[in-house]
C-alpha cells in the first residue's frame, strides 16, 4: 500500500511519512479546535451538536492541515492536494454556479516511449477543460501503449494504408468528439483528411530549433546527432503548428539548452527531453485556453 502511494504521489519514504503525519496531526486538531469551538456555544451533546461538529470540522480541516504542513515542509504538496479535492467537489462547468466552459478533447498521437505524452496525461489528468480522449499510435507494442493503458486512455492502432489513402481514421476521432490534436513524437506526415479537418488545431514538438534540422528523417537521435556534427552551441525544442509540409508550420514556442563540448546524442536528447517535459503541456493548455476564448 505505502509503495502504491509513493508511485502516485511521486514522493520517497521520508515524504511519505511526513505527509501521513500531517494528515493525522491535521485530522487531530480540526478535531480538537471543533471541540473547543463548540464549547463556545451552549449547546449540549447531542443530533445537533453532532451535524455542526462535522461541518466544523470539514471545514477546519484544509486549515489545519496546511497549518500543519509548514513545519512538517509538505505545503505545497497539501496546497495542492486541497485545489484538487476543491476542483472535485466543484460543480461541472455548466451546472449550478459553474461557469459553462468548452471541454477540449484531445487526441494524443505518439509512436515511441511516450515519455511527452505521459506529461502530458498527467498533467491534465484533473483539468475541467480538457481531457486526453484518446492516444493513436502507429507501432504495435510502442511504450505509449502502456502508458495510455495505465491511465485508462483508449488507444488505437493506426495502418499506413488507411491513414494516408483513406479517412486518416477521422470517424475514430469524431466519434469520440476530438477537438485538438497533440504530435508527441509521431513521425508521420498528417494526411490531408486531418489538416483539413482540424485547422490549427494540430500542434507538434520538434527536439531542435526550428527551421534548422527540421524536415524529412529529421526525428529523434537523427536531429541530436546532426546537432552535434555541426558543431553548434546550443540547441532546444520547438512547438509549432503543422501544416502540410514537416515541421514547416507556425511556431508557437521555442526554449534553448547549452550543447557542451562532451554532449553525445544521448546526453542532448536527455537535455532535449527535460525542456520538453517542462514545457509541451502548458504550452498546449494555454493554446487551447486562448482558441476557446477567442
Ligand atoms: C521527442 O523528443 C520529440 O521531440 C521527438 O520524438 C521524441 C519522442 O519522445 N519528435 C520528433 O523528432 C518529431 N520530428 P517520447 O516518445 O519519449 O515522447
Amino acid at each position: 500500500m505505502f509503495q502504491k502511494l509513493k508511485q502516485r504521489w511521486k514522493v520517497n519514504g521520508l515524504n511519505l511519512l511526513l505527509i501521513i503525519t500531517t494528515f493525522a496531526l491535521g485530522g487531530s486538531l480540526c478535531g480538537y479546535a471543533g471541540r473547543k469551538i463548540l464549547l463556545l456555544t451552549s449547546l449540549e451533546k447531542g443530533f445537533l451538536w453532532f451535524i455542526l461538529y462535522i461541518i466544523l470540522v470539514t471545514l477546519l480541516w484544509p486549515l489545519c492541515v496546511l497549518l500543519i504542513s509548514i513545519p512538517l515542509g509538505q505545503f505545497t504538496f497539501f496546497r495542492s492536494y486541497i485545489i484538487k479535492i476543491w476542483k472535485k467537489m466543484s460543480p461541472p462547468a455548466g451546472q449550478a454556479g459553474g461557469r459553462k466552459e468548452h471541454l477540449t478533447h484531445i487526441a494524443v498521437f505518439a509512436s515511441g516511449a511516450g515519455s511527452n505524452a505521459e506529461q502530458i496525461i498527467n498533467y491534465f489528468a484533473t483539468s475541467q477543460n480538457v481531457k486526453i480522449a484518446l492516444v493513436v499510435c502507429n507501432k504495435p507494442g510502442a511504450g505509449v501503449l502502456q502508458i495510455a493503458a495505465k491511465a485508462g486512455i483508449p488507444s488505437i492502432l493506426i495502418e499506413k494504408e488507411r491513414f494516408f489513402k483513406g479517412d486518416g481514421y477521422l470517424p475514430e476521432l469524431k466519434q469520440l468528439n476530438i477537438d485538438f490534436i497533440v504530435l508527441a513524437g509521431f513521425l508521420w506526415k498528417m494526411p490531408a483528411s486531418l489538416l483539413n479537418a482540424y485547422p490549427k488545431k494540430i500542434v507538434n514538438i520538434h527536439p531542435a530549433l526550428l527551421p534548422k534540422y527540421g524536415g524529412k528523417g529529421m526525428y529523434g537521435q537523427f536531429v541530436h546527432q546532426a546537432v552535434i556534427a555541426s558543431g553548434d552551441k546550443e540547441s532546444g525544442i520547438t512547438i509549432h503548428f503543422v501544416d502540410e509540409v514537416y515541421d514547416n508550420g507556425e511556431i508557437i514556442f521555442q526554449t534553448k539548452c547549452e550543447v557542451a563540448e562532451h554532449d553525445t546524442p544521448e546526453t542532448l536528447a536527455q537535455k532535449i527531453h527535460v525542456l520538453e517535459h517542462a514545457s509541451y503541456p502548458a504550452v498546449i493548455a494555454s493554446v487551447i485556453q486562448k482558441q476557446n476564448r477567442s
